[in-house]
């Protein structure tokens, strides 16, 4: 089967073409066509994510990248010869009428191109931005009543728990119970796994994610959105020539005997650390050094803990995070020191940050509750901001 997958939670527009050989979870996956637009250059100048723009230019973004991936896919899209009256065309008009010059490429693009040969679509429906997840899901109907393709919405998260244990053709062999740290710019939550359709929340955040607390420190240090990655950069440029500590920080909730993390005091001690001080460069590359230091110790103990309690015999990490090559190497070194039975799994730096790629993997998983392409089932597909993981063990 070929599952076109879209993803607008965030900032990233992605849609991408999975040819699908087999059954999940031991199918071959073959990427026939991926495109990705990040927004982050815009979004920069505002030092963080501004919704209303980011709906924009996704209702911008998605048919340019929609024509991207088929075209890549696929030899011959475009030279439409057949009666192109579009089906449904009030239907698609309203779904997509706050999607400003969304209906219009759209229209367009139909008009000129055949119908792709595809079996279904997966779109994320939450956890996210609700304002962009939307765009995302009316895209996905509007295409679903048009080519008369089922529609499947899936969650944001299990995307990249799914995403880091691919490796570019085929899902790892998991051994249960497994665990999930699954770290972004809006979640920090541990996940435990008893097969590939049970997810149970055992540990999260109370406040800031972990990115966000990357994010909002890199702010207070004056370095630009997106902080994490350079926060890493400044972290490993600190620990290359051993520069002196300028400041200790807090481990929050270290010892706290559960599986819970906080990250906005960790935060407000950067804020004290630093306000009213004209830093130089080495001084912020120590306070880089040392948040990174505390929020590493902080998940590997977390994590530790899980693994304990839950008896763990893999364990995955997942999300943007995850693309932090000191988090990265601390877990590997300290796994395979201490706990070389258990296996450890990282997404591929590529596919750690937002993508489509994990959103057709996690729409495979669901492929039986698609919905099928006419008005009233689809009216049954949500976007949510909040919707949890746990909540896809029980569909
Ligand atoms: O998963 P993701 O792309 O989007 C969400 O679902 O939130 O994660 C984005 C987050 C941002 O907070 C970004 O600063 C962080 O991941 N991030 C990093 C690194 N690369 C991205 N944080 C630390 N180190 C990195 N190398
Ligand atoms: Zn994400």
């Amino acid at each position: 089967m070929k599952i076109l997958s879209i993803e607008t939670s965030c900032d990233e527009t992605a849609v991408s073409l999975i040819e699908v050989i087999g059954d999940f979870p031991n199918a071959e996956y073959k990427i026939l066509g991926n495109a990705l637009f990040s927004q982050i250059d815009i979004h920069r100048e505002y030092g963080g994510v501004f919704p209303a723009v980011a709906k924009r230019e996704h209702a911008k973004t998605l048919v340019p990248m929609l024509k991207k991936t088929l075209d890549e896919g696929f030899s011959e899209t475009s030279n439409k010869s057949t009666n192109s009256t579009i089906p449904s065309i009030e239907i698609m008009a309203e779904l997509l009428e706050r999607e400003i010059g969304l209906f219009d490429e759209l229209k367009s693009y139909y008009e000129t191109h055949n119908k792709p040969d595809i079996d279904l679509i997966a779109v994320t429906a939450g956890p996210g931005l609700e304002p962009t997840l939307w765009v995302g899901v009316n895209f996905a109907k509007a295409l679903a009543l048009l080519w008369n393709i089922p529609v499947v919405g899936v969650n944001h998260m299990e995307g990249h728990v799914l995403s880091s244990v691919f490796d570019g053709e085929h899902l790892a062999k998991l051994q249960f119970p497994a665990l999930s740290l699954l770290i972004s710019g809006g979640h920090t939550e541990l996940i435990k796994m008893d097969d590939w359709s049970s997810y149970q929340k055992v540990g999260q955040t109370r406040d800031d994610a972990v990115g966000e607390a990357f994010d909002k420190v890199a702010r207070l240090v004056g370095l630009p959105y997106p902080g994490g990655p350079e926060i890493s950069r400044l972290a490993s440029e600190a620990r290359g020539v051993n520069l002196s500590l300028f400041q200790k920080l807090p481990r929050p909730m270290l010892d706290s005997k559960d599986l819970d993390f906080s990250f906005s005091g960790l935060k407000t001690a950067v804020r004290y650390a630093v306000q009213d001080k004209e830093l130089t460069g080495d001084e912020i590359r120590s306070v880089a050094r040392e948040f990174e230091d505390a929020v590493t110790e902080v998940l590997l103990k977390k994590t530790e803990e899980a693994i304990n309690t839950y008896n763990i015999k893999s364990l995955i990490l997942g999300g943007g995070v995850s693309a932090n090559s000191y988090i990265r190497n601390t877990f590997t070194e300290f796994f395979k020191r201490e706990y070389p039975d258990l296996t450890l799994y990282l997404p591929d730096p590529k596919l750690s940050t937002d993508n489509s790629i994990m959103i057709a993997l996690a729409g495979h998983r669901r492929a039986s509750e698609a919905l099928a392409p006419n008005t009233e089932a689809l009216a049954t597909l949500v976007a949510s901001g909040n919707r949890s993981l746990s909540e896809e063990s029980s569909l």
